[in-house]
């Protein structure tokens, strides 16, 4: 068992540090707050290899193991949220969702732009009465044999605007259940595909969330990803190994916000000595830190789990979880720590902490990821 970095993690753990201070930091204040999504900054994090970083070279993506892709996930999520979800939704949903079951045409077409960075891409199985309850789909795709007839809508999509490529899922066969839902492959502009106005979010505000509606939308049956009827274990076997991102997004606010506490700590002085000198404030740094590690591990095993091809649906939850509750909770301290500078906007930790508890509902809730684990000890 090995607990060290290679030569090659270090570098993209510091390629991704160095990027995330000179480039995603400035402005990342007014982009929260104006809700300004990070356009040049996405390009360049396509430029730069962070949009397709696992894919296969021959299909433009950067043959990363998953392990860089928590590094990177990390260090810009310490300093970006906003920026990590898009960047996570567009390398673990849709880009491995493609290459794993997709076919090669869609492999050319619509994974190797995604990849590059060159376009963006958005994951469609939420709805306004199937979050959790995923199976419920209310959005239909017609078989009407050379191409199907998508009617719905879509609610909370990350990258709603800004992807022009979308893996929506949608009910063919209502008799088979989920057995009957299909994924598909929806291209912006396609007559009939309309994006709704943007949500007005607590936190990760540079990221664009929108509602999707359908109306008649003609979808060539070439853009169905798998079999008949797989659409919805596409969707289950792509969010197992997408949790890790997450769960990476989540280890880096709670990493970013501890940074930040443990350096105010040494600055601020009270009762006649820096506040790290009192005892209250060491055993928060001991508490956070230690969780932050714990956080860190799980993610680690699961996307070692990943790489070597097992199972991973329990300890991806695990580590989803974790992490999360962890990122909750770490930022919460780190406001605490930093009195009332933590309640301002020129701290960063406020907003890491609006940012930390998305992590605990999207990809999945917390309640989804103890279904996930308790199901697996049961079972
Ligand atoms: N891999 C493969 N197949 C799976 C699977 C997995 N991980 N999980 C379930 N399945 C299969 C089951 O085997 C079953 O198939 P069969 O009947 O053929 O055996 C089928 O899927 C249905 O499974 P369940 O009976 O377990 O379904 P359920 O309704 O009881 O619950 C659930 C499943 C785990 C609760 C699921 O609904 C779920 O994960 N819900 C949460 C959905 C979610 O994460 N949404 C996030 C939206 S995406 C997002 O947030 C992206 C973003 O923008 C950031």
């Amino acid at each position: 068992m090995h607990f060290d970095l290679s030569e090659e993690h270090l570098m993209i753990q510091k390629a991704a540090r160095e990027f995330s201070q000179n480039e995603l930091k400035p402005g990342v204040i007014e982009r929260d707050e104006h809700q300004k999504f990070p356009t040049e900054q996405i390009k360049k994090m396509g430029e730069l290899g962070f949009m397709g970083m696992m894919v296969d070279p021959k299909y433009g993506g950067g043959g990363m193991d998953t392990i860089s892709y928590v590094l990177a996930m990390e260090e810009i999520s310490k300093v970006d949220a906003s920026s990590s979800v898009i960047m996570s939704v567009n390398n673990s949903l849709v880009c491995w969702g493609i290459e794993n079951f997709g076919n090669e045409e869609q492999k050319q077409k619509y994974l190797v732009p995604l990849a590059k960075g060159e376009k963006i891409g958005a994951f469609c199985l939420s709805e306004p009465e199937a979050g959790s309850d995923a199976t419920s789909q209310k959005t239909t795709a017609k078989d009407m044999g050379d191409y199907y007839l998508v009617n719905g809508t879509k609610n909370w999509i990350t990258n709603g605007n800004s992807a022009s490529t979308f893996i929506v899922m949608a009910q063919t066969n209502i008799e088979a259940g989920h057995r009957g839902i299909n994924a598909l492959i929806l291209e912006k502009g396609m007559p009939g595909f309309t994006v709704g106005p943007k949500e007005n979010k607590l936190g990760i505000r540079g990221s664009d969330t929108h509602s999707l509606m359908f109306d008649n939308v003609k979808v060539p049956k070439e853009n169905r990803i798998g079999e008949d009827g797989f659409g919805f274990k596409f969707a289950m076997k792509t969010l197992s190994g997408g949790r890790i991102g997450i769960a990476s997004q989540a280890l880096g606010i709670a990493s970013g916000a501890y940074e930040l506490a443990l350096a105010y700590s040494k600055e601020r002085k009270a009762f006649g000595k820096e506040i790290s000198q009192h005892q209250i404030i060491q055993f928060k740094l001991a508490d956070m830190a230690t969780k932050i590690e714990a956080a860190r591990l799980l993610i680690f095993r699961s996307a070692w789990l990943k790489d070597q091809h097992l199972p991973l649906d329990k300890e991806s939850a695990m580590a989803k979880v974790f992490a999360s509750e962890t990122a909750m909770w770490v930022t919460t301290e780190a406001v605490q720590i930093h009195g009332g500078y933590g309640y301002v906007k020129e701290y960063h930790v406020e907003r890491l902490m609006r940012d930390a508890k998305i992590t605990q509902i999207y990809e999945g809730t917390s309640e989804i990821q103890r279904i996930v684990i308790s199901r697996s000890l049961l079972s």
